[in-house]
């Protein structure tokens, strides 16, 4: 009997291929063709599943193509996916938690750091032969240790953050609409706070809220109007958390110090006014790219479509209704 057919929209990392071509009859997505829905649902057409990037618009096009059932998402974010639509078509939407969480804390971190203490500039001024010898003024930056640290969203990844500030003795404030429990609060050394007394008492803001209607815009110019002018904003969520044209305001006025930002509103465009600002440090959407991390969530992904498949229910169901309706 064959096997039922998967739409493979980019590469994933082993072990990913193998349990997919285990269970599907893997179809790759034409290379040549722009990621539209109209050009993905004729490539979807006749198939059970998608496995998608986020990069791919699964909206309502692609979710009526007959016979489909299953996207899994190759990331943990699924804000390119129309999950309401998906389930009222009776398509599972599956995600990659869990396995990328330390790796983008880590790089949160890595970019506080190099906002903090000039990393790439200060790369950049030596490559280029301007390091003349020791200057008491070089490349002054901010300390980081004993700062304050404002993390807007607690999720896994907001609360690793909070874990690697502690080597750092730095305050911890965080906001969230739902609190930590005490005891949780107490281990990560983190305080409870609603946003504008983050926005006003931190020297580091991390955002680590996903994008929904509610968290698009959260940081604008009224947010970036009640931060410290020495303020270093780092965002490894989603682009359109921040107002971009406004942080770009701010951070030419600076009204705030610097931001380190891996994510983008419109990507892969970036804002040209990012581009020319020393006080920035851009990165093209890594935080979970190590070797480790991509391969485990290939394998989380390409797992969660072979369990739909053989007619189970995925372990990272997110409209687990689509099963039981
Ligand atoms: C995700 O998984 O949502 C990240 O943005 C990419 O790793």
């Amino acid at each position: 009997m064959s096997k039922p057919r998967v739409l493979l929209m980019h590469l994933i990392l082993d072990p990913g291929p193998a349990i997919l071509a285990e269970a599907a009859e893997v179809v790759p997505y034409p290379s040549n063709k722009p990621l539209d829905q109209e050009n993905i649902r004729q490539a979807a057409d006749g198939c059970f599943g998608i496995v998608s990037h986020l990069k791919d618009p699964i909206g309502p096009v692609v979710l009526s193509t007959p016979g489909l059932k299953c996207v899994s998402n190759v990331a943990v974010g699924y804000d390119n996916i129309d999950v309401g639509t998906a389930t009222a078509n009776r398509v599972m939407v599956t995600n990659t938690p869990g396995v990328l969480d330390d790796s983008t804390s880590d790089f949160a971190f890595a970019l506080l750091m190099a906002v903090a203490r000039r990393i790439v500039q200060a790369d950049t001024f030596t490559r280029q032969g301007n390091y003349k010898g020791w200057e008491i003024d070089m490349m002054l930056g901010t300390d980081i240790h004993d700062a304050t640290l404002g993390i807007i969203g607690i999720g896994r990844i907001g609360r690793g953050v909070a874990r690697r500030a502690k080597g750092f003795a730095m305050r911890v404030l965080y906001s969230d609409m739902n609190p930590l429990d005490p005891d949780t609060e107490q281990q990560l050394n983190a305080t409870h706070v609603d946003l504008p007394r983050l926005l006003a008492e931190s020297d580091f803001i991390s955002v680590h809220v996903p994008l929904t209607n509610e968290t698009h815009h959260l940081i604008g110019a009224p947010q970036f109007a009640h931060m410290k002018p020495g303020a270093i904003l780092v965002n490894t969520s989603r682009g359109p958390v921040v107002d971009e044209a406004a942080l770009v305001e701010a951070l030419k006025s600076h009204r705030i110090a610097g931001a380190g930002l891996d994510v983008y509103e419109r990507e892969p465009a970036i804002h040209p006014g990012l581009m020319g600002l020393h006080n920035v440090v851009l990165a093209p959407h890594i935080a979970s790219a190590t070797t480790r991390t991509r391969s485990e969530m290939s394998e989380m992904a390409a797992r969660n479509m072979a369990t739909a498949v053989r007619g189970g229910k995925p372990p990272n169901l997110l409209n687990p209704d689509v099963k039981t309706k």
